[in-house]
This record gives C-alpha cells, sequence and structure tokens, in this order.
C-alpha cells in the first residue's frame, strides 16, 4: 500500500511538472520533433506536387475548396514568388542538393520581373524577397543580389516623396479612382528597400522605407488598433484623404488577412529600425488581431462579417502571423511577452497542423480554408500557395528555436 502511494504521488509530481512546461506539456525536443513530422508532411506535399505540375514553367496557385488540382500561374502574377520561397524552405530543412537545384531552377525563372520593360507593382517585394532573396541568403551568389538591387530600384520607382509612401497599385488610380493609393500588404515589401539599403543599394531607400512605415502607423490604424486595408492620399498634396478596402468586407470591418500583413511588416520595421515606437506599436496591433481571435486561433476572413461564426476562415491570416510572433519573440525586449508571442505561434501552428486545417489527402498543398478575395468571389475557403509559404517558414522558425533552447532560456 505503502509503495502504491509513493508511486501515486511521484506520478502527480511529473504530471504537475509536465504541465508546467507549456499548454501542450511538451518538452523543447518533443517540440523539434512535432515540428520536424509537420515539415516531413510539407515535403511530401511538395513531392504531390512537383507530380501534379503539368510542366516546370507555370507556378502552383490554388486549389478551390470543390477541386484537387492546382490553379496555376505565371511569373508576373503577385504570387509568383512564394513556390520557390516553399522549394527554398525544402532546401534549408533538408540540405540536400537536389533540393537547391530545383529551388534555383524556379527562382531563375522570375528574371523577367527586374527587365526593363516590365513596370510593377509594390508585389514585386513578395515576388523578389521570397525568390532571389532566399537564393542570395542560400548562395551568397552575386547575380542574385544583382537582381534584388534591381527589383528594390523597381519598387523604390513608385515612391512619392510629397505623400512619403509607395504608390501600392498604379492601375488603381485609373480603375478605382485612386489617387495615391497604399495597401497593408505593402508593409512586407518595406523588407526589399531595407535589404537593398543594408547591401550596397541606395542609402535613401532605407529613409523611403521609414517614411512609409510611420504614415501607415499614423494613418492605416484606427484609434483600437485595428487596420484599414488601403489608404488614399492627395498625391499633389502628400494629405492623407481617408482609409477603405478593396479586400474586406467594407471600408470599416477589421480585414484579417491585412492585419496579418500589419503585424508582419511592423516587426519587419521594428527589426530593421531598432526603433521602440515600432515595436510598442506591433505589440498594439497584436492585441487588436489576438482579441478577436476565435477559440482555434485561426481567423475569420474579416473581423466583422456578420455570418460569424459561420464565415470562413483564413488559414493564410494564421500562418502568417504565427511566423511573424516568432521572429518577434527574439527581437523583444520584454520576455513576459517574448513568452507569450511563442505560447500563441505554437498554438496557431498546432492548430493548423490539425485535420482541420492540413489538407492530407484531400489535395496536394499543405493547408485548405484560406480566403483570397471575398468580394471578388475569388479563393474561398481555398488552399493557397502564400498560405502555404508562411507555414512552412513558421514551421522551421519553430523548430529552430528550440533547437537551439539554450540561447533562448525564456522559451516556454
Ligand atoms: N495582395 C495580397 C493579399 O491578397 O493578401
Amino acid at each position: 500500500m505503502k509503495i502504491y502511494r509513493a508511486v501515486k504521488s511521484f506520478s502527480m509530481v511529473i504530471l504537475a511538472v509536465a504541465m508546467a512546461a507549456g499548454a501542450t506539456g511538451a518538452s523543447a525536443g518533443n517540440r523539434v520533433r512535432w515540428a520536424e513530422k509537420q515539415l516531413a508532411y510539407c515535403d511530401r506535399q511538395i513531392e504531390r506536387t512537383l507530380s501534379e505540375l503539368p510542366n516546370d514553367s507555370v507556378l502552383p496557385r490554388s486549389i478551390d475548396i470543390d477541386k484537387t488540382s492546382w490553379k496555376t500561374t505565371d511569373h508576373f502574377d503577385w504570387t509568383s514568388g512564394f513556390w520557390p520561397g516553399i522549394l527554398w524552405y525544402r532546401y534549408e530543412n533538408s540540405g540536400c542538393l537536389a533540393h537547391e537545384l530545383q529551388a534555383l531552377m524556379y527562382t531563375e525563372r522570375q528574371s523577367p520581373l527586374v527587365c526593363p520593360a516590365h513596370k510593377p507593382d509594390h508585389d514585386i517585394g513578395f515576388q523578389m524577397l521570397c525568390s532571389y532573396g532566399h537564393a542570395y541568403r542560400n548562395t551568397g551568389r552575386r547575380e542574385y543580389l544583382e537582381k534584388m538591387l534591381d527589383g528594390a530600384d523597381k519598387l523604390a520607382a513608385l515612391y512619392n516623396p510629397k505623400v512619403g509612401t509607395i504608390l501600392s497599385w498604379p492601375h488603381a488610380v485609373k480603375d478605382d479612382g485612386w489617387p495615391h493609393n497604399s495597401i497593408m500588404d505593402n508593409m512586407m515589401n518595406l523588407e526589399l528597400l531595407f535589404f537593398a539599403a543594408n547591401n550596397g543599394g541606395p542609402a535613401e531607400y532605407r529613409d523611403m522605407a521609414v517614411s512609409h512605415a510611420r504614415r501607415t502607423m499614423n494613418h492605416q490604424f484606427r484609434p483600437d488598433y485595428t487596420s484599414y486595408h488601403v489608404a488614399l492620399y492627395d498625391s499633389i498634396s502628400g494629405d492623407f484623404i481617408r482609409g477603405c478596402t478593396n479586400q474586406g468586407l467594407s471600408d470599416d470591418s477589421f480585414w484579417s488577412r491585412g492585419h496579418a500583413w500589419g503585424i508582419y511588416g511592423f516587426t519587419i520595421v521594428y527589426r530593421e529600425t531598432g526603433d521602440k515606437q515600432y515595436l510598442r506599436f506591433v505589440e498594439k496591433i497584436i492585441d487588436a488581431y489576438v482579441s478577436r481571435l476565435p477559440k482555434d486561433y485561426v481567423p475569420f476572413w474579416d473581423f466583422d462579417d456578420p455570418d460569424i461564426p459561420r464565415a470562413t476562415r483564413d488559414a493564410s491570416a494564421a500562418a502568417i502571423v504565427s511566423s511573424a510572433l516568432l521572429e518577434l519573440s527574439v527581437l523583444e525586449d520584454d520576455k513576459a511577452k517574448a513568452k507569450e508571442y511563442v505560447t500563441l505561434s505554437e498554438k496557431m501552428l498546432r492548430s493548423l497542423s490539425s485535420k482541420n486545417y492540413q489538407s492530407r489527402k484531400q489535395n496536394s498543398a499543405f493547408l485548405l480554408h484560406s480566403t483570397g478575395n471575398l468580394p471578388a468571389d475569388y479563393e474561398i475557403d481555398a488552399s493557397i500557395n502564400y498560405a502555404d509559404y508562411y507555414y512552412i517558414e513558421a514551421l522551421t522558425r519553430f523548430r529552430n528555436l528550440y533547437k537551439n533552447k539554450d540561447k533562448y532560456p525564456w522559451l516556454p
């Protein structure tokens, strides 16, 4: 009886220690193994996609909810960087030469984006950073650096010094009567300007990026730190006119992916400037986002959709935010917050990795349930390449954090 009681109380102690280790009760080693299991799943889905693509000059973009095969696209599409980017993360995780060659092949196909005749919009940032950006980071080859600098020149050409921001959509000036428009997604692409300024490009590209961030912070958020998708400015006087939307429910609604781009983008701005006003700001916009999340940590496509809880989700927003929170956690000066961000990110990643969100046998993408553009009736509740890109990035970051736990003693 005495032995039974001793064993029982020992088990209780073990259970209490395990629970104190975190919401999942997982040790660092278990977390690394869990992330590697999800990365192995991504690897299998990549192989399936490669075997299904009709040829290697097209790129997988999305799979509609009622379909099983990829809708493909070309290198001028705004999402064209995400497939090479996914292949770069696979290479980073495997170190396999064949994977590197595959990532390089798709990256080099992006070169028409920097030819003189091509006049891009702000998406040149996504397209270049996710392809040539990873190529340069992984190989250090000068030719890829040159491509990045050429891409940055094209992005900088959209800068209006009177407004102090980049004109995100030149086409919308005429199509929508939107004079100088800057969209929240553009926050992601400031990284190309920072990259150029840090790597031999014009130093003023950094000032452009900082000015864009400052004006976005001042005009594109409401007093409760929710965001407008689009900010309109007078292109002559530079004055802010109003906030509105393209992809959200309404001008005044809280579009989840737009806000996710903001969280990720301001994390980059803080990383690049070290200016604490951006850190304090991104903390507030994270709070606004997290306070509206449903129980499974995957947002509704727009937090103001009156159809909630039946409204469609956006797994891409969850993937973007989970990745941003991991980067921000290592930059945070407040270690309690750093810990909170890793805990939140893990909850998002575990939810995305469940049978509710992983595509598994249903199709060859990683994730289901993203919403591209609901007002345009396009890619609703679909698998989309950018959800997959930020998912594999977040899993890689999560695994690397816990693999190097000694460097981050504050990790939950
Ligand atoms: N254009 C970027 C997005 O749809 O989020």
